[in-house]
């Protein structure tokens, strides 16, 4: 199953989550990949830094969006989960990286200056189903903050785009931070809170693969 982590703001959380995810499939025993569309190439550098004793997950890098949809097919054949780390530049990536998935996980920040500059990528979402009907496709809130009326307004201007959110959400951590560096997902680390996010970010994804008939 390929799982597109998209969005074409830059700093929301595409490369934290696609990381985090993958550890999560990646301890139950899956066999995952991360293809990182991105130019700074940040999964793979991650991907360097894990510890050997650490569950292996591959990481490959490509920047030709012409060469997306092969390279996939490819890594499809003996992966479970392809997840795709996508890039904010606004060439035709995005417009790929979105083609491409079965799943896709919008990340985005609760201020409704994120919120708003959501519209490029929807039309890109929309666009793209002229090609392709079906998109399933999810919010993730990132860098929560407990701040209720902010989650509100969230909600009510999220509801314009007509695309579900998971109930699952990663509140600002040190760790995700961290880990970024080290080579691990926050699963591995010492943040029982960030773990539980992570845990339950993973059991959402795979019962919505479930339902979409991935397993
Ligand atoms: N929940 C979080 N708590 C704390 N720090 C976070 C969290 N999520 C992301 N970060 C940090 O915010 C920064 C941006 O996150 P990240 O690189 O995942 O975003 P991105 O969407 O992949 O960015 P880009 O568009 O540049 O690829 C990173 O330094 C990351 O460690
Ligand atoms: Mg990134």
């Amino acid at each position: 199953m390929k799982i597109g982590i998209s969005n074409l703001k830059g700093g929301v959380g595409k490369t934290t989550i696609s990381q985090n995810l993958a550890v999560g499939l990646a301890h139950i025993g899956y066999k995952v990949c991360i293809v990182d569309t991105d130019r700074n190439q940040n999964s793979i550098a991650w991907v360097g830094e894990r510890d050997n004793d650490l569950p292996n997950i591959l990481a490959v890098g490509i920047t030709d969006p012409k060469a997306l949809n092969k390279m996939i097919d490819q890594l499809d054949a003996d992966h479970d989960f392809i997840i795709i780390d996508g890039t904010p530049s606004l060439g035709e990536m995005t417009t790929r990286v979105i083609l491409a998935s079965d799943l896709l996980l919008i990340p985005i920040l609760p201020s409704g200056h994120d919120i708003r500059s959501m519209q490029l990528f929807f039309e890109r979402y929309e666009q793209a189903k002229e090609f392709k009907e079906d998109i399933p496709a999810y919010f993730f809130i990132n860098q929560y903050s407990e701040n209720i009326k902010l989650h509100q307004s969230t909600k009510e201007l999220l509801g314009d785009f007509g695309i579900g959110m998971l109930e699952t959400k990663f509140n600002r951590r040190v760790a995700y931070a961290e880990t970024s560096i080290t080579g691990q997902g926050v699963y591995e680390y010492n943040d029982e809170k960030a773990k539980a996010e992570v845990v339950s970010l993973t059991k959402e994804v795979l019962e919505i693969a479930s339902q979409l008939g991935f397993l």
